[in-house]
């Protein structure tokens, strides 16, 4: 009789802990000694244990004599490493916080299983913020673990001057910031199976400056292999490679428009005003708006925004989407709520998720601002070279409305990607 006590008790505290799941943190063995405990964390409303292992390192610390060079292999440990604390914050301006520190190369991962035969799906997100701002614990990846069975890996990389200073010597090689990306990717399909994850069904996605690096590592040799997918959303390399060498012709943007043409690729355009925006009522979506949805923050604790019901119904598609397009390569199933068809260069074809969260199928997209990118643009550029005068970046300029918006962003990554180029 004491001990049925006992017993209730114990699984009503359980159940508090837990809602009913699992509630101790799971240890993963890497290479055979190597070992990470991590934490149990659940989205909201839901029973499942989803697996969380934070501040990974994934390469040396870069610091003394290795600051400003390419990153090295991490160094392996004995026994149990701690990995439920906070994740560093890779050093950058305007921000103050203990957990900033040089030595930032970590990574975050969020699965549903440490099966090591699950072989699930994996993405890799890469952070925006100009190349000089941002940290892998901003996203999160609980909902797309819950609810799309998918393993979610958030990754730090070196920002700012620490990540893209150059000498153009061996003292700063440049471009550290996307050699630690590539230290990540190769991190992650070397040592994802014991977290239940397939190394040859890696996604790198990213936003903003994230999506920059996403083309580049497309175009680059330097990742080829490390990757089978890409998701970028909103930013390519060729538009920051273009203001970066303006002297020089980009053979890349050819070859960017002959990947599209050779791989699947589907293109979306997101107008959805969040219900929480604090923008104009008149605004449509702004920048990064739809990473709340794609990451699903209406189901999980760490969201920013408080979320009306069609949000979360329109949250909800955009990951099923997402991973559907990260398991198979192709965005639609049976339940996703219209066929997304492939981009080609004729056609054009888009999603457009449209201001009230509903689904289109459209062509064409700005025809007339794509003039300006394809013709006006080029022009300016070779107006450029045959006259010395330098672009001027002056935002209260609104004559020109997108076109100069468009430069006024490329000037400010003008700053850090010193070398982008030679990444490709
Ligand atoms: C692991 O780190 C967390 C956060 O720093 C801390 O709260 C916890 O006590 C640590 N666990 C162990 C076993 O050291
Ligand atoms: C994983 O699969 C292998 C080969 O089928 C098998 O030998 C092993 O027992 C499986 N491991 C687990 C944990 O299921
Ligand atoms: C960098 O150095 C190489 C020789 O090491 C030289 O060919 C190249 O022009 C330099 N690039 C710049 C941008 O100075
Ligand atoms: C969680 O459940 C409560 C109670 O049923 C409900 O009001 C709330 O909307 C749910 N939240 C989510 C994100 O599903
Ligand atoms: C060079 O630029 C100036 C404006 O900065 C313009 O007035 C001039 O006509 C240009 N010269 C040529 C040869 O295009």
């Amino acid at each position: 009789m004491g001990s049925s006590v006992l017993r209730i008790g114990c699984s009503f505290i359980l159940c508090c802990l837990g809602l009913g799941g699992q509630t101790t943190a799971s240890i993963v063995t890497i290479r055979g000694t190597s070992q990470l405990r991590g934490t149990i964390e659940y989205a909201i409303n839901s029973t499942k244990p989803i697996q969380v292992f934070r501040a990974v390192p994934y390469a040396k610390p870069p610091v003394d004599a290795m600051r400003f060079k390419a990153p090295e292999d991490v160094e392996w440990w004995n026994g149990e490493r701690n990995a439920s604390g906070a994740s560093p914050i890779c050093p950058q301006q305007g921000m103050s916080s203990p957990l900033m520190k040089e030595d930032c190369l970590t990574l975050d991962i969020y699965t549903p299983t440490i099966d090591v035969n699950a072989s699930l799906a994996i993405q890799i997100w890469i952070h925006g913020g100009a190349f000089k701002d941002g940290s892998s614990s901003e996203f999160q990846g609980i909902a797309m673990a819950t609810y799309e069975n998918v393993i979610f890996i958030s990754i730090n990389y070196r920002l700012g001057i620490l990540g893209f200073l150059t000498s153009n010597s061996s003292e700063a090689p440049g471009n550290q910031g996307l050699w630690d990306q590539r230290q990540a990717f190769m991190w992650v399909k070397e040592n994802i199976k014991p977290f239940g994850g397939d190394p040859n069904k890696i996604t790198i996605s990213g936003e903003s400056a994230g999506s920059i690096a996403v083309s580049a590592h497309i175009l680059s040799p330097k990742t080829e292999g490390l990757f089978e997918q890409a998701i970028s959303q909103s930013g390519t390399a060729t538009a920051a490679a273009r203001v970066s060498l303006m002297k020089q012709e980009l053979p890349k943007t050819q070859l960017l428009a002959q990947t599209i043409e050779v791989a699947p690729t589907f293109m979306y355009r997101f107008a959805h005003r969040p219900s929480s925006s604090t923008r104009q009522q008149w605004a449509s979506a702004g920048h990064a708006d739809e990473i709340q949805y794609t990451q699903g923050d209406p189901f999980v604790n760490h969201g920013s925004g408080s979320y009306t019901e069609n949000e979360k119904i329109l949250s909800g598609q955009i990951m099923r989407y997402w991973a559907n397009f990260i398991k198979s390569g192709s965005p639609n199933s049976e339940d996703t709520p219209l066929q997304w068809s492939r981009f080609d260069c004729k056609e054009k074809g888009y999603l457009n998720i449209e201001q009230d969260g509903k689904f289109t199928s459209q062509k064409d997209y700005n025809v007339d601002r794509m003039f300006a990118w394809a013709e006006t643009i080029p022009k300016l550029d070779s107006f450029r070279k045959n006259n010395q005068t330098t672009w001027k970046c002056d935002s209260t300029d609104t004559s020109r409305g997108a076109t100069l918006f468009s430069f006024n962003i490329q000037c400010v990554l003008l700053m850090v990607l010193v070398d982008l180029i030679s990444w490709l």
